[in-house]
């Protein structure tokens, strides 16, 4: 695929088909995500993918969490977003503004979206992606990079994906799962799979105009 078509086709995914990904491809994106540039070539990240039985137990893990109203634990704090500087706050507002509207009426959509996180968005795959606890903030640069990278390697593979803060809320119990050593950082779960046609899945997320985030000195 060329790389317009790439970059283009890369949306985040809300429901994800029943179909498997391949082992092989599973391991030819995390490899082509290898390429990733790092802090003196670091490379502070691993990739722990859980799919079949091992993403099972994470999704019943959700569940009895979800059920007891478990608090969120995320490895990386999250910040009340009413204390976010005020164009990404007018970004997010727009964006909760925008996915509302794209359904027929506001119950549909929190339904929906509801649903869709409390099924993992029925991903057949989450590739976690950690780094060690002693690094510096450096690191968490290099796995946005890693993240992205790999996004981009699984669409050139036909593979949908959504980054999600949602999959890493509960990284003790994860970590019990996936067997990750505790002296590592959960940073995000990328979620892997094939788009169904859904409503959910039509909506494309806006960006600020080019002039709004660029400024170049000549
Ligand atoms: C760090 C991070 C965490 C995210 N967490 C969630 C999430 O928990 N649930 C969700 O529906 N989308 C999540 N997203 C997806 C964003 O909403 C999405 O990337 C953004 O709206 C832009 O849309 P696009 O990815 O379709 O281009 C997350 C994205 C990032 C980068």
């Amino acid at each position: 695929m060329d790389f317009e078509h790439v970059v283009d086709g890369r949306y985040s995914v809300r429901e994800f088909s029943d179909r498997r990904i391949s082992l092989s491809k599973l391991r030819q994106i995390v490899k082509e995500a290898q390429k990733a540039p790092s802090w003196v070539n670091s490379q502070p990240w691993k990739v722990y993918i859980a799919t079949g039985t091992s993403l099972s137990q994470v999704k019943a893990m959700f569940h009895r969490q979800d059920v007891a109203q478990a608090p969120s634990n995320p490895d990386l704090a999250v910040m009340s977003r009413d204390d976010w500087g005020g164009q990404t706050q007018a970004n997010m507002k727009k964006w909760r503004h925008d996915i509302v509207a794209h359904f027929s009426s506001f119950e549909e959509a929190h339904q929906t979206m509801t649903d869709a996180m409390l099924k993992l968005n029925n991903a057949p795959a989450i590739a976690y992606i950690t780094i060690p606890k002693s690094t510096p903030a450096w690191s968490v640069f290099d796995a946005g990079a890693f993240a992205q990278t790999l996004m981009l390697a699984a669409r050139n593979q036909g593979i949908d994906s959504i980054p999600t803060y949602n999959s890493v809320r509960f990284p003790d119990e994860i970590k019990s799962i996936l067997q990750i050593p505790l002296d590592e950082r959960l940073i995000i779960g990328i979620e892997l799979g094939y788009a169904t046609n859904s409503t959910i899945n039509k909506y494309r997320a806006d960006r600020v105009p080019l002039d709004q985030v660029l400024k170049i000195e000549d």
